[in-house]
């Protein structure tokens, strides 16, 4: 018999609870116990470390329900933790005395590129059994083609798309979707094309704003009064200037490119603007179907990894199987969209907008 860990670490997103749920059912058939390690590593760091076993009696109602039961965080890297004096302190060594310390066999980290590289410098410093399993609504991790949460995502997007299409047409307005996507922008695209967009605009192909002014007076000349964007948050301006908003605590992240582009349209041609910033709603919520089918095929192949010894693996969803790939593999391999992508030459090849 064994006892694993399991944490989610990073942003949260659709479909986490439903992947714990699926490692504390397996690992139930194999007689294991699960602990859940609260707030990623900072459950660790604590002491005594704040954990919780899991039953499946607590995990099943959680199916259907969004964010992660575990808590997360997505601040304070333990190799240079932010301390209360404002200085940075190295803080693996609590976070491997941790696991020591619950006596666990492996720990299974749910999480994006930036987490999972985390954990493996704690796993290779501290003798930590990990194995990963990839979850980011950017769907940018490499070789795997679904990360847990992106389909969600995707969905909410393209409802939003849907629903905006109708009131820009009443309008005849240019409406502008911001999309999430902090280095990637695969939400924007899969989403703009499924929602019906007339132009897409992602951080990995450069845009002209005339370009963009001659698609919106050419619908026009056609007939169509209105104009459907969707913008990626890590789009810069024309110049190449990131646009951020930082908040109270001094704390920069994407956002208002859907406003620059909008003024620069009105100043441009006078058209009518509205921007719909969908944030965090991309996060929120019940996974879809295909979002707890990748958490319930890779709960079950992340304990199967753990029953035969195979540590430092991720698992990955690859021509409908999953299968195990190094960590360190699928990190080095970020995926970002490609100009050779099917996805780019869908949207090319229905005349979307998608820079030049
Ligand atoms: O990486 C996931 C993500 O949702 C990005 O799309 C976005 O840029 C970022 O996290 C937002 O982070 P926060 O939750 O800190 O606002």
């Amino acid at each position: 018999s064994k006892r694993i860990g399991i944490l989610t670490s990073g942003g949260d997103c659709s479909g986490l609870n439903a992947a714990i749920r699926s490692v504390v059912h397996c690992a139930g058939e194999k007689g294991w116990e699960v602990l859940g390690i609260r707030q990623a590593t900072l459950g660790l760091m604590a002491r005594p470390p704040q954990v919780t076993k899991l039953e499946i009696d607590q995990v099943d109602p959680l199916l259907t329900s969004g964010g992660t039961m575990l808590g997360t965080t997505n601040k304070g890297d333990p190799f240079a933790f932010p301390m209360a004096d404002g200085s940075l302190c190295d803080r693996s060594e609590e976070i491997i005395a941790g696991y020591h310390q619950l006596g666990l066999d492996a720990l299974i980290g749910i999480g994006g590129d930036g987490s999972l590289a985390i954990l493996r410098r704690l796993a290779q410093q501290g003798g930590i059994n990990l194995v990963g399993i990839p979850k980011t609504i950017d769907n940018d991790i490499g070789i795997t083609e679904h990360a847990i949460g992106f389909d969600t995502a995707v969905n909410i997007a393209t409802e939003a798309l849907d629903r905006l299409h109708f009131t820009a047409a009443s309008h005849s307005r240019v409406i502008i979707l911001e999309v999430m996507g902090r280095d990637a922008g695969h939400i924007a695209i899969a989403a703009g094309i499924a929602g019906g967009a007339d132009v897409i605009l992602i951080p990995e192909i450069l845009y002209n704003i005339d370009h963009i002014c001659h698609k919106i007076k050419h619908r026009q000349e056609q007939g169509k009064n209105y104009c459907l964007i969707v913008v990626s948050e890590a789009v810069k301006t024309q110049e190449g200037a990131a646009v951020t908003m930082t908040n109270s605590l001094g704390q920069s992240r994407y956002g208002g490119i859907g406003q620059y582009l909008a003024d620069q349209i009105s100043d441009r041609i006078g058209a009518e603007t509205r921007v719909t910033v969908l944030g965090h709603l991309q996060r929120g919520g019940t996974a879809s179907p295909l979002d707890r089918l990748v958490a319930a095929a890779f709960g079950v192949a992340a304990v199967n990894l753990i029953e035969q010894g195979k540590y430092d693996y991720m698992v990955t969803w690859q021509n409908r199987q999953v299968f195990a790939v190094p960590i360190a593999e699928a990190i080095a391999q970020y995926r970002a969209v490609n100009p050779g992508d099917t996805l780019v030459k869908t949207a090319r090849g229905l005349g979307i907008y998608l820079g030049d």
